[in-house]
Formats: C-alpha cells, sequence, structure tokens
C-alpha cells in the first residue's frame, strides 16, 4: 500500500484522511501538535474499515517520525485568522508552521510529493518549495480544483444537469481575484455562454469567486473541508494512479504565461512525477485583464511573505 502523510489533523485533515481511507488509495498518518487529537481521530477511522471493508491503517501521532517513507505529503497545519489578527501576523505564523512541516517531513521522506492547502495557499506552496528546495514538479498547491468545483456545482444547481456533464475552469490565485473561465466551461460541450442567459452566468461567476467566504459565514467558526480536502485526494490519486490527470492547480512559474517566481493557479497535468506539465490556454483580452490582476495580488502577498521571513 502507498503511503500518504497529512500534516495538521484539524477539519481538512481529518476530512482527507475519511475520503483516503473509504477509498483505500493509501496508508495514512495524521499528524498534529495536538496531543492525543490525531491519535483518537485515526482510532475512530480505524474503527469504521471493518464496517465498509477496506484495510487502510490509519495512524495519528505528533511525532514526524512517523511519517517516514510517504509516497505523498498534505499540508493542511496552519491557523485561522481570528479577530484582530492582521494579514501579515497570520501570514508569518503560517509561514512558521508549514515550513516546519515541510523540512521536518522532506527528511523523513526524501522522495515525497507535496500538497500543499494552507491558506493563504498560493504563498505558502511558495514557501514550501522555497524552504525544500525541492524542484517545482513535487511542490504542488491545492485550490484550482476546488474553485472549479465549486463552480461546477453552482452551473449544476442552476441548471440541474448531472455534475458529471459540468466542465469549469477557474484559475488564477486563489482568492477574490480568481479567473473563472466561462468560455473554457461548458455543459456537456456547450459553451457556458450559449448555455446560460449572461445575468445567471454573472451571479454563478460571482459566488464561485466568494465562494469560500460563504461557508465561513455560514458555518461562522472554520472554513470549508469537505470539497478542499475532496481535491487534495482528487490530486494525490492522479499522482499515485500516474493518471496524467489535467487539473488547475497552484504551481511554479517559470516563464509560462509570462510569469515568473511565483507560484499560481494555472491547469497541470499530474502524475507519477507530480506536476508534470503546464498546459498554456490562449487568452483572449478580458480573459488576460483578470489574469494579470490576480498576478498582481498573489505576488504582493508572495512579496510580504519575503519581508516576514527568511527564504
Ligand atoms: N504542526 C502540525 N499541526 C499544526 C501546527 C503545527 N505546527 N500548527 C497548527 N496545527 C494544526 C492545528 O492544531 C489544527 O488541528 O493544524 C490544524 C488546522 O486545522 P483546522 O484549524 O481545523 O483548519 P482547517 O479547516 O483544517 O484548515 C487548515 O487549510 O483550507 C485551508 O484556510 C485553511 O489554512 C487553513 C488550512
Amino acid at each position: 500500500m502507498k503511503k500518504i502523510s497529512i500534516i495538521g489533523a484539524g477539519m481538512t485533515g481529518s476530512t482527507a484522511a475519511h475520503w483516503i481511507a473509504e477509498r483505500e488509495l493509501a496508508d495514512i498518518v495524521l499528524l498534529d501538535v495536538v496531543e492525543g487529537m490525531p491519535q483518537g481521530k485515526s482510532l475512530d477511522l480505524t474503527q469504521a474499515m471493518p464496517i465498509i471493508g477496506k484495510d487502510a491503517e490509519v495512524v495519528g501521532t505528533n511525532d514526524y517520525a512517523a511519517t517516514k517513507g510517504s509516497d505523498i505529503i498534505i499540508i493542511t497545519a496552519g491557523l485561522a485568522r481570528k479577530p484582530g489578527m492582521s494579514r501579515d501576523d497570520l501570514l508569518k505564523t503560517n509561514a512558521e508552521i508549514v515550513g516546519k512541516a515541510a523540512t521536518e517531513t522532506l527528511k523523513y521522506s526524501p522522495d515525497a510529493i507535496f500538497i500543499v492547502l494552507t491558506n493563504p495557499l498560493d504563498t505558502m506552496a511558495y514557501l514550501a518549495m522555497k524552504k525544500t528546495g525541492l524542484p517545482r514538479e513535487r511542490v504542488i498547491g491545492q485550490a484550482g480544483i476546488l474553485d472549479s468545483a465549486r463552480m461546477r456545482a453552482f452551473v449544476a444547481m442552476e441548471t440541474g444537469v448531472s455534475v458529471e456533464n459540468i466542465n469549469c475552469y477557474v484559475l488564477g490565485g486563489h482568492g477574490d481575484e480568481m479567473v473563472p473561465l466561462t468560455r473554457h466551461s461548458n455543459v456537456a460541450g456547450i459553451p457556458l455562454r450559449d448555455y446560460l442567459p449572461a445575468d445567471k452566468l454573472e451571479a454563478i461567476v460571482n459566488r464561485t469567486r466568494k465562494g469560500g467566504g460563504e461557508i465561513v459565514n455560514l458555518l461562522k467558526t472554520g472554513s470549508a473541508y469537505y470539497a478542499p480536502s475532496m481535491a487534495c485526494v482528487q490530486m494525490a490519486d492522479a499522482i499515485l494512479k500516474d493518471k496524467k490527470l489535467i487539473v488547475p492547480c497552484a504551481t511554479y512559474m517559470n516563464g509560462e504565461y509570462g510569469l515568473n517566481d511565483m507560484y499560481f493557479g494555472v491547469p497541470v497535468m499530474l502524475g507519477a512525477g507530480g506536476m508534470e506539465r503546464i498546459i498554456e490556454y490562449k487568452f483572449d483580452a478580458e480573459e488576460k485583464a483578470m489574469f494579470e490582476k490576480s498576478a498582481a495580488s498573489v505576488k504582493e502577498t508572495h512579496e510580504a511573505l519575503k519581508s516576514l521571513v527568511t527564504l
């Protein structure tokens, strides 16, 4: 069995473990700083396995040594922004947490591929790559699958068509400036722009951009975790099965789309080598403008990170 270690056994981490175990995709190590919590969740999940007849092993721990020999490391550890905490305070704290998670796990799993989920996503993925010194193929950020899935869900709700028939592509940074590509999105091959009236489509695009915030407002404490964790699991599945799956992910830009030295959400091919290829779309002027605005916003957070921590 393959091995996936999840750093941060909170809502997204433990839900990712649930999806992975239920699919028997890999054995799982769930690590957290909180003592007892990952052990308790793992024991609970282990006791669900006989009921569903799956043999994934789930181990909870506070010790990085238990992550030894992982094929994939998923990093969800971090703090949510608390009242009174500035964006920079959060950035610095999460940078310390993600930096440690990445370097500690690398010691025990020198060949692992890293999937980063902690926010601010693009910048945390950038940090993990810089701190580990790994090639970009092996450090990938999760955002685009989630943002695209949100848009797909909203289109399904509006049209009553199966989610399987709905393809949407949301690129760019994981924030309000994300780039939903309505021209490339479709319902069973019919472009969204032809399938839905303009006002309905605009409402869906706006709701997608604020998709994370909508859930935060409803939950009041905490943020979304079912869809974010499932998105990580789809990435892990594609890598472990060498599927060559093309999905939007945050990846290190080295001249592609005219962007350099930053993480950004673009379509990539996921396979055994991790991020194996970047796919370049042709944009029209409107899409290009949205893309550049989003890139500028991500770059700003990268610069803030660089002023707060040594990479
Ligand atoms: N090492 C390991 N785990 C840590 C550390 C650390 N240094 N610091 C914090 N954690 C753990 C917390 O104890 C907590 O259990 O990270 C976990 C985070 O879980 P939640 O607070 O439930 O947050 P979650 O909803 O899972 O989101 C985690 O993913 O989607 C993003 O914006 C989200 O950045 C956030 C992250």
